[in-house]
């Protein structure tokens, strides 16, 4: 059996862009927290070993799992930003993760994660130097807008994809991005992002469109119809 990497979940993000009070991590879906969802697709996967969560510091909805699946879950306090959670979360793991070892990084609202797309991720990414991504490539065609709203042109779709997460590296290689952009003042918007600014290559792998992330009240509908899909 392969070696199990652990997986850091940046669940601190307080967005509350459906209006309601409650983050869209904690939203419920067929009866459980859409974060419950998202740690049972990682942890039953036999290549995952545990999961670090960020949360916001005072979280009162955290219900204070321990473990799922059988498997640790530990938590720490995320940042201010999604870089910051999840940066807080490679250096709050166990010492027995050791700096070259691979980690995933998952969003909390990315509940339907499956379990081919992440295995085949752990496969592929583990054979790279760097590590890898899981992306879905555009199939939508792309405008660039001017000022006014109207289209400056049409940019060609070849070769462009959409970053999805899990995405595996080096804990420590990871740490070091994500840091050094800090410290730049760059916000990056994933992890392979920091990997790029100092010249890394990671690979990426095509995973399902169906691992989209919670954004609006029609995304959690959709989920909700995969989890009542999956019941059949
Ligand atoms: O807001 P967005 O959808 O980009 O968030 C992606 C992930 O990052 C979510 O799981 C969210 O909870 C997390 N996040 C975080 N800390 C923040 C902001 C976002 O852990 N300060």
């Amino acid at each position: 059996m392969m070696a199990q990497v652990w997986v850091v979940v940046p669940a601190a993000g307080r967005g509350t862009r459906f209006g309601g009070p409650l983050p869209k991590q904690y939203l419920p879906a067929g009866g459980q927290p859409v974060l419950v969802h998202t740690l049972e697709a990682l942890l039953q996967h036999p290549g995952v070993a545990g999961a670090m969560v960020a949360i916001s510091e005072n979280d009162a909805d955290w219900p204070g799992w321990s473990e799922i699946a059988g498997k640790p879950v530990l938590t720490c306090t995320g940042g201010a930003s999604r870089a910051a959670s999840v940066l807080a979360g490679l250096l709050a793991l166990p010492d027995s993760v050791r700096a070259d070892e691979f980690v995933l990084v998952h969003d909390a609202a990315r509940p339907n994660l499956a379990q081919a797309d992440l295995g085949r991720l752990l496969e592929v990414g583990r054979q790279d130097p760097v590590g890898a991504i899981l992306a879905a490539p555009v199939r939508d065609t792309l405008k660039r807008a001017g000022d006014d709203g109207g289209i400056d042109r049409t940019e060609p779709r070849q070769r462009l994809w959409r970053a999805l997460t899990p995405q595996l590296f080096r804990r420590h290689q990871l740490i070091r991005a994500l840091q050094d952009a800090a410290a730049a003042g760059v916000e990056v918007t994933d992890d392979a992002m920091a990997m790029e600014r100092l010249g890394a290559r990671p690979l990426l792998v095509e995973g399902a469109e169906s691992n989209f992330k919670i954004t609006t009240p029609a995304d959690l509908l959709r989920f909700e119809f995969e989890l009542s899909r999956r019941a059949v």
